[in-house]
């Protein structure tokens, strides 16, 4: 069944940090995206796509802005339940609330109940993909796959491998990793638009013989995404160093395994050195900046004008890296993102963090083909803006002078609320009212 949607609408088709914007900005003011069997299958001029509509009803959004759905390219969906715990920085926050979360998915039901509370609060703030970390436990990833697959959502998730330094509960051991995660790549990967994600939680919790089943697994699955954690942390770089003499730096302690190529995508990647920087860029890996948790947890300010840097680009994925993060919302993880980038005196438009949002994230992960771009022939994820969400927004946009400074407005001081409607796969899965 053919459905369509009308309002502005906000693509990008290029990456502005190495491109004209001109080149790589697609904006129409009256624009019909018309949607059929989960894709896009006309998008253009409202005045130009309605003629040829008989009978498709035409869902019309005022103040309204339609952008690609967001894509979480980082993000613990087991940690929805410690979001905001007060006051440690990553390697006690991990002791002293992850690791005790976590422990609760070994009970299925929980983790059931978890995931339908975090996908509905993703639908709430236009997340309509993301790449999940879920816990040790398998029944805690088929969870959330479960519960993604009501939506025909594009969901990235993988169990998470780790079997030394934490809790006896949350450890597996190198073949069980390998077998469990086996398991679940048959059963879940490609699954509708489900994808499988290689999980090593990070070097710290890894001993070098699960390493070996990861690279194992990576070798077998040449195309699969991979996530971990990279250099996040100065205490976790030094502890890093410490458990690996033998590598380079941090972001060898991975490549020495295989694990640095493309669709790999590793949170945070603050400290990384020049020469880390240059293998990501080398490989392809990516690295989910997620702002929201670096300030949170005092992990420093990641510089993403370094990382698009012409001369040795690397992917940047936008993420809330929920529960470290403090929202689910992609709006103020721009505007935070945006924080750090002044705290390293190298800003970027509201223009360059829609894109990073949309397309670069899809980037990042090599879904550019699917999502991330309003175009015929994409997946139809879509969300829908309200561009007058709150009083003081609405009053503000009265002295916006143009398309940059509105989306400026909206990433500063939107959220949640600036949400109108959020489509996965061509269907409405939340309106704000
Ligand atoms: N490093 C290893 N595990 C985690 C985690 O769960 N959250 C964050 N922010 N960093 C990590
Ligand atoms: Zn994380």
């Amino acid at each position: 069944m053919k459905t369509a949607i009308r309002s502005a609408m906000l693509t990008f088709k290029k990456d502005p940090f190495f491109h004209e914007m001109d080149e790589c900005l697609v904006y129409e003011s009256d624009a019909v995206i018309v949607m059929e069997g989960g894709k896009i299958t006309q998008v253009g001029r409202a005045q130009d796509i309605l003629p040829s509509l008989d009978g498709v009803e035409v869902k019309r959004y005022t103040d309204s802005v339609i952008i690609p759905g967001f894509i979480d390219s980082h993000v613990h969906y087991p940690q929805t339940e410690i979001i905001g715990a007060y006051g440690e920085q990553l390697l006690d926050w991990l002791n002293n609330y992850t690791f005790i979360a976590e422990q609760g998915f070994k009970n299925k039901e929980h983790a059931s109940e978890v995931a339908k509370v975090f996908l509905k609060e993703q639908f709430r703030n236009g997340v309509t993909s993301s790449t999940v970390y879920c816990t040790v436990f398998p029944q805690s990833v088929d969870a959330i796959f479960e519960e993604a697959e009501k939506y025909d959502m594009r969901i990235m998730a993988g169990k998470v491998c780790m079997d030394r330094n934490a809790p006896e509960a949350l450890l597996d051991t190198p073949q069980r990793a390998y077998d469990e995660s086996s398991s679940l790549i048959k059963k879940w990967h490609n699954k509708g638009r489900a994808e499988y994600v290689i999980t090593p939680r990070f070097v710290p919790t890894s001993t070098p013989e699960q390493m070996e089943m990861m690279q194992a697994l990576a070798a077998e699955n040449p195309d699969m995404l991979i996530q971990s954690h990279v250099s996040e942390n100065v205490n976790e770089v030094a502890w890093v160093k410490d458990l690996c003499p033998k590598a380079k730096d941090y972001t060898d302690a991975y490549a020495q395994y295989g694990l640095v190529r493309p669709r790999a995508i590793y949170g945070h990647g603050i400290h990384l050195t020049d020469r880390e920087l240059s293998v990501f860029s080398e490989t392809g890996a990516a690295v989910a900046h997620c702002p929201t948790s670096n300030f949170f947890l005092g992990s420093g300010c990641l510089n993403v004008k370094k990382l698009r840097d012409k001369n040795r680009p690397v992917h940047v994925g936008l993420a809330t890296d929920l529960g470290a993060g403090t929202s689910f919302s992609m709006l103020q993880t721009m505007n935070e993102a945006y924080k750090a980038a002044q705290m390293n005196g190298t800003p970027y438009t509201s223009l360059h963090s829609f894109y990073l949002a949309s397309r670069g994230t899809a980037e990042a992960l090599g879904l550019q083909d699917k999502v991330g771009t309003i175009a015929v022939g994409m997946e139809a994820d879509l969300t829908v803006l309200n561009l007058k969400s709150t009083p003081i927004i609405d009053y503000r946009m009265k002295y916006a002078k143009d398309l940059e400074e509105a989306l400026f407005i909206q990433m500063t001081l939107g959220d949640d609320r600036a949400i109108a409607a959020t489509y996965v796969a061509g269907k409405e899965v939340y309106r704000a009212n």
